[in-house]
């Protein structure tokens, strides 16, 4: 039967549901809050069904949700009739507690300032009869005015309605509202490691959030359930009602159950570090290969942990952890899932295409390449900017960058390379991610050169290295001639110790010149001009032998063509190899 109720229906008559569905008819009086037929009605249901029903009332008078709950719970749905956000809703949430206590509870008033709701009332309901009634209203973003219980007879209509009004005229009008329109008030769970805890705070600030608390939960084991232990996720209910908060990040990787049962408990929005780090990348990416990267990283990790999506809170439409690259909606089933994640592979593959023949050229032209890696935020876009003067976007914020930049350089000597910049790594980086953004990582992979940024303000430089090299590994990056560069040093202290690293600072040019004199020197190392003389009986050879470096000089002599480039060692040796050691003739 087709019927407009919500939430627990299974097993519900056909007949029941019905006359559930009646209530949408219901038209309150003026000047009535709760009516008493109305009450008696939502008891004798409820107590038919030993399951919690709410109903929500519009201040026009209208029924315009019902829905069914458990035996202790019933589901609370986000209405926002008003388009500020922080102004009262319009509705009210009129629902049973059938265990025969019409007091509120804990979840009810943090609903009540979560949902902004005009008022909230419980009313308690014992052998199909309402029994008694409880009403809680706004105050303030944060203070509840909580009236006692009343005997469900003895409703003060008017008086409730009244404060309805009074209410509206209060919240959200406050002109020393900190938050500014539309940002998500977090609350913060960590897991053991502080500094992470710390980091994690940065995230949510670069998210748009407003850190409003911060804990920290030394694990004993993992509860399956919960993921914290489940004293522990009732406390932290309490905290986030009491600081307000609109969502909760925990620093680890949940699980979609977890992440469900949380959000049954805590009655916010629960998302965890890797939905975090996803949603500001979906921020970030400006290229549309980056933003197929995204896409496709989010899908993944979404499609791993559907079962956390669809319940009470996903209803809070939009928000951190729920955006997506461009226009693109989150909300999506599993075959849909499916098939746009083939499809974004696809595109991928395409542009992947591209790179690889981009990158052929380059080889071919034998400019060596330089790539700037570090851990976000250490300095690499400040120090691309200052040494090649150009305009790369800088933030004091993480994941500035997302897609590689790169720019030609010169040597003293005059060699060309290409530096480049690549995206920030980060300690627990989302597996996702490295998996999405391999080709553009690979940027560092396939460099000759690697300059490792660190930040020398960081007291937590040597950790931020570690990651950087674990992220380096995995990507295969370990052959190539590496610079240790510490930034920063112009507010760093105490000074940094890094043996055999240069000290720089990208911000007042400090150090520069002996990085770039590295530089020259590393490139040395592996680039040289060779040249070669090609007798007249090998002429076609020319032809081969050109795109393998950069041509500095070709003279034509009495025997053949002298011709000289500057090419990677390894190349040489092959070409030698290949056509024969005798056709170079000196390598200077
Ligand atoms: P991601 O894009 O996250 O990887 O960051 P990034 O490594 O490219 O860092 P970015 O260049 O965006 O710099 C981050 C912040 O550090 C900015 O606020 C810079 O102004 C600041 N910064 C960078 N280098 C220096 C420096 O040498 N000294 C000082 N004092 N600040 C610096």
């Amino acid at each position: 039967m087709k019927h407009n109720i919500y939430g627990n229906t299974e097993g519900i008559r056909d007949a029941l549901l019905r006359e559930l569905d009646d209530l949408y008819n219901w038209e309150l009086e003026e000047g009535e809050f709760l009516p008493r037929e109305l009450m008696r009605r939502l008891a004798d249901y409820s107590c038919r069904l030993n399951r919690e029903i709410a109903a929500y009332l519009t201040r026009e008078g209208e029924i315009v949700h019902v829905a069914v709950g458990t035996d202790c719970d019933v589901e609370l749905i986000d209405f926002r009739l008003r388009r500020n956000p922080r102004r009262l809703s319009r509705v009210r949430c009129v629902h049973t507690h059938p265990d025969g206590d019409g007091h509120l509870s804990d979840v009810d008033l943090s609903a009540l300032k979560i949902f902004r709701y005009d008022a909230m009332t419980a009313v308690g309901v014992k052998n199909g009869e309402p029994v008694n009634v409880q009403t809680a209203f706004l105050e303030s973003e944060k203070d509840i005015l909580l009236g006692s219980a009343v005997p469900w007879y003895k409703v003060p209509d008017k008086a409730w309605l009244d404060q309805i009004e009074i209410s509206d005229g209060l919240v959200g009008t406050e002109e020393t509202d900190q938050v500014s329109e539309g940002q998500e008030r977090a609350v913060l769970m960590g897991i053991e490691s502080e500094e992470s805890l710390k980091e994690l705070k940065r995230l949510a600030e670069t998210a748009g959030a407003q850190v409003t608390g911060m804990f920290l939960q030394k694990r004993t084991k993992p509860d399956g359930a919960l993921f914290i232990g489940r004293g522990r996720a009732e406390e932290l209910a309490r905290e986030c009602q009491a600081l307000d908060a609109d969502l909760c990040i925990f620093d680890e990787e949940l699980t979609g159950i977890q992440n469900r049962n949380l959000e049954d408990l805590l009655r916010v929005k629960v998302i965890d570090r890797t939905t975090l780090i996803l949603d500001i990348f979906a921020q970030r990416a400006s290229s549309a290969e980056g933003k197929l990267q995204v896409e496709l990283a989010q899908l993944q990790y979404q499609s791993t942990r559907l079962i956390g999506q669809g319940l009470v809170l996903s209803r809070l439409a939009g928000g951190i952890g729920t955006r997506g690259p461009g226009e693109s909606k989150l909300e999506m089933n599993r075959r849909r899932i499916r098939e746009r994640m083939t499809e974004l592979r696809r595109r991928l593959a395409e542009t992947e295409k591209q790179r690889e023949i981009r990158r052929k050229s380059r080889e071919k032209n034998g400019t060596p390449v330089v790539a700037l890696v570090g851990y976000t935020n250490s300095g690499k876009s400040t120090l691309l900017n200052k040494m090649t003067g150009s305009d790369v976007y800088v933030q004091d914020q993480l994941f500035a960058t997302l897609d590689a930049v790169s720019r030609r350089m010169e040597t003293e000597e005059k060699t060309e390379y290409l530096l480049v910049d690549t995206v920030g790594f980060i300690r627990k980086l989302p597996h996702t991610l490295v998996d999405a953004f391999k080709s553009t990582l690979e940027e560092a992979a396939l460099a000759d050169v690697l300059i490792i940024v660190n930040d020398g303000s960081s007291s937590e430089m040597a950790a931020q290295h570690d990651t950087v090299e674990g992220v380096l590994q995995e990507l295969g990056a370990t052959e190539q001639t590496r610079i240790e560069a510490v930034n920063k040093c112009d507010i760093a202290d105490p000074w940094p110790t890094f043996p055999g690293a240069v000290m720089i600072s990208a911000k007042t040019g400090e150090g520069l010149a002996e990085l770039k004199r590295r530089i020259a020197e590393a490139i040395q190392t592996s680039y040289a001009p060779v040249t070669f003389m090609i007798p007249f009986s090998k002429y076609g050879l020319l032809a081969q032998i050109r795109p393998l470096g950069r041509v500095t000089a070709e003279r034509h002599t009495d025997t053949g063509t002298e011709i000289t480039l500057v090419m990677a060692k390894e190349d040489a040796a092959r070409a030698a190899a290949r056509y024969g050691a005798e056709i170079i003739q000196k390598e200077s």
